[in-house]
């Protein structure tokens, strides 16, 4: 089968496609043949060596959507033939899924219902679980609260503006101009430019004067700002950063209002199935899509990879095997 692999930690034109046999799948493991594998900041990340290095030759892509090609000898509940999606693999312990075939442990998969693209659910994963975990899981929003999304064109943005609107939150999110008008479709109440001077007062007057829960995908601009635009018992969930050093100007104003701070990772979910189900949930209802502005062959993947970090885009991009 062909696979991109990387021989050695690097730039992404460490990337190189290669023929290899295809992986006999574990008797946990389902073997996939890969239909679609989203393309995540934190590919690049396992490929760069910044997160604890993988052991090389190694393939990367987190996330993967597919049709299962064979089961492993223990597997229960999963037949040749399904329709299925998930992450949690190409992180250090598996093979990612930028490849015709991939090996999937069944406690990071599950079943794609009927009509939900692969296209899309390949994309799905990380930015789904995070999502979930940081508005359902660890925000606990609840309808008629007051919501930030931060970066709403986001992989994780764009997903996070969805579930806000499906449980019927008031979504306040920021984007950069051409993005506004595909965000309120997608059911933000309220797109802001970033970039603007005054986005404090207008993320509070969105918000009648403060908002509940924020998810925060870069505490080193907006640890402070959240504190600022925040109402009283306001959850902040954080997900990520440029600079490893946010710090407060002014920690009072999150200390007077009993503000929370959460901060996470995707891969400490107890159950990554759990939040995969209910992203696959509302995708079959209509509730959230994956918008997929570009795709790429696996000879592509080192542009793909560069282009996650170095584009504006709004939604996800994908690798296509
Ligand atoms: N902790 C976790 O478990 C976890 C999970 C997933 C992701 N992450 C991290 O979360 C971050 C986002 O991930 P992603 O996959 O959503 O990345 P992404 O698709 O590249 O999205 C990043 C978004 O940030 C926007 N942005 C740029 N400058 C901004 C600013 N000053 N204020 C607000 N938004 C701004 C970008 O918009 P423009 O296109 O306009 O520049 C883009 O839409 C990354 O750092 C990633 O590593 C963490």
């Amino acid at each position: 089968m062909r696979a991109v692999r990387l021989s050695e930690h690097g730039g992404p034109d460490v990337l190189q496609v290669e023929e290899i046999d295809r992986p006999e799948p574990a008797a946990d493991e389902l073997l996939l043949e890969v239909a679609a594998a989203g393309v995540n900041p934190v590919d690049t990340y396992f490929r760069d060596g910044s997160y604890p290095p993988v052991d090389v030759p190694f393939t990367p892509g987190v996330d993967f959507a597919g049709t299962v090609a064979e089961t492993g000898s223990a597997v229960d509940g999963f037949d040749e033939g399904d329709r299925v999606y998930g992450t949690g693999i190409g992180n250090g312990s598996f093979q990612g899924a930028y490849a015709e075939y991939a090996t999937v442990p069944t406690d990071r998969v599950v079943h794609l219902p009927d009509g939900v693209d692969a296209t899309e659910a390949g994309a799905a994963g990380v930015v789904g679980v995070t999502a979930w975990r940081a508005l359902i899981d660890h925000a606990g929003l609840e309808p008629a609260e007051h919501c930030l999304v931060h970066g709403g064109s986001g992989g994780v943005g764009h997903v996070a503006v969805q579930i806000g609107d499906a449980v019927s939150a008031r979504v306040v999110t920021t984007a950069a101009e051409q993005y506004h008008d595909t965000l309120e479709e997608r059911g933000a109440d309220t797109v802001l430019d970033y970039g603007r001077d005054d986005l404090d007062e207008a993320v509070l007057e969105a918000s009648d004067g403060g908002v509940d829960a924020i998810l925060d995908h870069r505490l080193d601009d907006y640890l402070q700002f959240d504190a600022d635009v925040a109402a009283q018992g306001c959850r902040v969930v954080g997900i990520g950063e440029n600079s490893p050093d946010p710090a407060f100007t002014n920690d009072g104003a999150a200390r007077s209002k009993d503000v929370s701070y959460q901060f996470m990772s995707m891969f400490n979910t107890p159950d990554l199935r759990v939040p995969l189900r209910g992203v696959a949930h509302l995708m079959e209802a209509g509730r959230l899509s994956i918008d997929v502005d570009r795709t790429y062959d696996l000879e592509e993947a080192a542009q793909a990879q560069r282009d996650v970090m170095d584009e504006s885009f709004l939604g996800k991009l994908v690798v296509e095997p």
